[in-house]
């Protein structure tokens, strides 16, 4: 399997599971990072949700948006009537950036250069799933999408990500940093409203 995925290095996977193995098979491109997180989710999916990486919980599970951010993430998809089986789940850089502090492992935001390293696979991915609309969750993904510097807080709603056409709105690690309350519920309803938008653009 090593030489078969060492051939597939040098041409263009064929599918899905062919590009899932070469990912699976490369060294992370980042510190930290243990092992790949895949994406997930059906093959023509008409909505897919880019994160920014996977996190310790991620990490650990070999899943995309199963830690803190991850469940709010689905009780905010939830409210928009959204099914995680439904959609395609997936994040900009595959492997999580962390240094060890401790026992515990800190979350390192990757560089312009890493997202850019990552982003043949996000759109080799997105080449296969084929969505109708991709949600940028937060400025890496929208950078990954895109190539451009986008602040959430002007670019959010729907525009061309690339090739694709998108929607940024807001990561929601985001929401679980913001120390106010109220301010964390106005951002959580704008989340579950662009969530819906999207569901709406995908159909
Ligand atoms: N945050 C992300 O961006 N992606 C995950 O998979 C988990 C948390």
């Amino acid at each position: 399997p090593v030489r078969a995925v060492a051939a597939m290095a040098h041409q263009a996977p064929a599918s899905l599971t062919e590009l899932n193995a070469l990912i699976l098979a490369t060294p992370a491109f980042v510190s930290g990072g243990t092992r790949a997180v895949l994406g997930e989710g059906p093959l023509g999916a008409r909505l897919a949700l880019v994160g920014e990486q996977p996190g310790d919980q991620e990490d650990v599970e070999g899943r995309p948006f199963v830690g803190p951010a991850g469940q709010l993430l689905m009780k905010a998809m939830a409210e928009a009537g959204l099914a995680r089986e439904a959609v395609y789940l997936t994040n900009a850089v595959k492997h999580f950036k962390f240094v060890p502090r401790g026992k515990r492992r800190l979350h390192q935001k990757p560089t312009g250069g890493e997202v850019k390293h990552y982003r043949w696979w996000l759109q080799a991915e997105l080449d296969f799933v084929q969505p109708r609309l991709v949600v940028a969750l937060g400025g890496t993904a929208a950078l990954a999408l895109s190539g451009e510097t986008l602040a959430v807080t002007h670019a959010r709603g729907p525009r061309r990500l690339g090739t694709h056409d998108g929607l940024i709105t807001f990561h929601p690690s985001y929401l679980l940093r913001l120390p106010d309350e109220t301010a964390r519920r106005e951002a959580y309803a704008t989340l579950v409203a662009d969530l819906a938008a999207a569901k709406a653009l995908a159909q």
